[in-house]
């Protein structure tokens, strides 16, 4: 079996796995694994941009306060002002790079608003910034010799010491991560990478769901490694439903039609014309994404329509087409013009706001594991996160655990004696309809009861369907020669696991998990860690 050694593994090529190893390469040998084209991620796909105080009409103080209003009381304070206030600095840095955001003809930035801001603040490049910003980072790494990138390699699981042999429990606290097995798609085989450090940088979940706007790569992988390896999770019932994907039912992810659109105007309308947030929210269409959400998901029942209306036509055309070049082509490609007709849209699932539980520093809570960028838990979004705080989140992130990881690396060695993988007892598949079947029947159930508005009722039943396909679906793992859909269904499962049991335990409405059951917030203030 083929073996590595690398000083930093880092899994994951998006914002926050490129951002780290742009830095770690500074200290010594950095290997990227990632289990698509290098440049697939959630990053890629990110429109409206990154949100920065760099206008002097604006404060660190007014995006502070944004934040945690949107959060809902869970964010943690300390951990808002250090992004926040270290923000301006990591731009300036993806800038260094190479990335461009769009500028007004005074050379000032052209800042966006978006739902929950108090001021224009957000940069970006047209419609397309997170294309921007992963294009430059990576043309950064290709000029680095101290980093390389595996393609097409799918992580499987971390190595601790379980796989020496000794007892890994819950209640360990000396639990390390030496590495990760990988799947090397090209030989259908799995590879041992040992590692001094190993970051976590695998993105978002939203394939837990069956609609949802991230692409097909957001399967949580790494929460689900993370937590069979006996590491803690936190917040995962916070998942971010965003109100506007692009209604198209042909369509799988769902493209977005990005929030800066009611930043600039755009009005959300009934099917019969009517303009409805002002009846929910004195913000209008750009109250936070959990209201937006929630007024669409009502209206959308009350009515008996799978959709409401975005109208941006009263704006001009050529500002619409300047800063919104990607959404306009979209909508005329499935044949609308934004600029006369009004877009159907449909909340659709878009962001993790909990995931592994890190210090203010990144580390994970097992020993020489980081986490960064969107599967991880920093305590920045609470129960609901504010638009574009999750690029900023992952630069800033990524830059302290560079820190931590510098501090820390000289005295760090490699696990000798790791045993391969043993695959010993498994055959090729003949079955897979199974790995579909399941994946499709999670998605739905976790969308028809684990979605926008919730009951004890939805989530006792979601569980017992999860126990169901967790024990088929392990059952066949362990007679079964891996391969990547198998080990994203597992993870899928373990996922949608870790929503529903920690959307039971919370006992309350707050930010993105709202209950019939318990419409109020709770008297004690509590994060879910499992
Ligand atoms: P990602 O960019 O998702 O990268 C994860 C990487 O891990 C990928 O390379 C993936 O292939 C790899 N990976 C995953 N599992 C494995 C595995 N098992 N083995 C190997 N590799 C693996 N946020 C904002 O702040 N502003 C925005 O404007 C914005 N717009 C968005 C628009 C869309 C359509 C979407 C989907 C998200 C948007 N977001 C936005 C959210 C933001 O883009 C993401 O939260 C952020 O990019 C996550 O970066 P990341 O590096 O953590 O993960
Ligand atoms: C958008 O452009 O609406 C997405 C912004 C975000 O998810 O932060």
């Amino acid at each position: 079996m083929s073996e590595r050694k690398v000083d930093f593994l880092i899994v994951g090529s998006g914002i926050a796995g490129l951002s780290f190893a742009l830095k770690a390469a500074k200290l010594g040998k950095v290997l990227i694994v990632t289990k698509s084209n290098e440049d697939e991620s959630n990053t890629k796909y990110a429109q409206g941009g990154v949100a920065v105080v760099t206008d002097h009409t604006d404060s660190f103080e007014k995006h502070i306060q944004d934040t945690l209003i949107a959060g809902d009381g869970l964010c943690n304070p300390q951990v808002v002002e250090n992004v926040i206030k270290e923000g301006p600095a990591r731009i300036e840095e993806l800038i260094a790079y190479g990335t461009s955001f769009d500028r007004e003809d005074s050379g000032s930035y052209d800042l966006a608003k978006e739902g929950g801001h108090s001021a224009h603040r957000i940069l970006h490049y047209k419609d397309i910034t997170g294309y921007e910003i992963e294009r430059a980072l990576l043309e950064k790494i290709h000029q680095e010799p101290n980093i390389e990138i595996l393609t097409h390699y799918f992580a499987v699981d971390l190595i601790t010491q379980h796989h020496l042999g000794k007892h890994v429990d819950k209640k360990s606290t000396d639990t390390a991560c030496y590495g990760i097995y990988a799947f090397n798609t090209f030989t259908n085989n799995v590879e041992k990478f040992l590692a001094k450090v190993t970051l976590m940088a695998t993105g978002g979940a939203g394939h837990v769901y069956s609609s949802t706007t991230n692409p097909t790569i957001a399967t949580g992988d790494g929460i689900a490694m993370v937590y069979r390896a006996k590491g803690k999770v936190r917040n995962m019932e916070f998942i971010q439903f965003h109100p506007t994907a692009l209604y198209n039912p042909s369509e799988y992810p769902a493209f977005l039609i990005s929030e800066a659109v009611r930043g600039f105007g755009g009005i959300l309308r009934r099917c019969n014309g009517e303009s409805f947030m002002e009846e929910y929210d004195e913000r209008g269409s750009l109250a936070p994404r959990d209201i937006v959400a929630r007024a669409i998901d009502s209206e959308m029942k009350r009515s008996g329509v799978d959709y409401v209306y975005l109208d941006i036509t009263h704006r001009n055309k050529a500002d619409l087409l300047s800063h919104f070049p990607n959404i306009y082509e979209k909508c005329l490609s499935i044949g609308l013009d934004m600029t006369k007709d009004f877009i159907p849209v449909t909340p659709a699932a878009h962001y993790l706001c909990g995931g592994i539980l890190v210090d203010e520093f990144g580390a994970s809570s097992i020993a020489n594991l980081y986490a960064c960028g969107e599967c991880a838990s920093t305590g920045l979004h609470g129960a609901n996160r504010l638009a574009s705080n999750s690029l900023l989140e992952a630069a800033v992130y990524a830059h302290r655990i560079f820190l931590n990881a510098e501090a820390n690396f000289a005295s760090l060695t490699y696990q000798e004696s790791v045993p391969d993988w043993d695959d010993s007892n498994t055959k090729l598949s003949n079955e897979d309809i199974l790995v579909t079947h399941n994946l499709r029947e999670t998605q739905k159930f976790m969308s028809d009861y684990v979605g926008i508005v919730r009951s004890d009722f939805r989530l006792d039943r979601a569980m017992r369907r999860l126990g169901l396909l967790h024990e088929e679906t392990e059952s066949f793992y362990k007679r079964t020669r891996l391969s990547v859909k198998l080990c994203e269904l597992r993870n899928v499962i373990q996922v949608a696991y870790l929503v529903v049991k920690s959307a039971m335990n919370r006992k309350e409405s707050r930010g993105l998990h709202f209950t019939t059951d318990y419409l109020q917030h709770a008297e004690q203030l509590e994060d879910t860690i499992l």
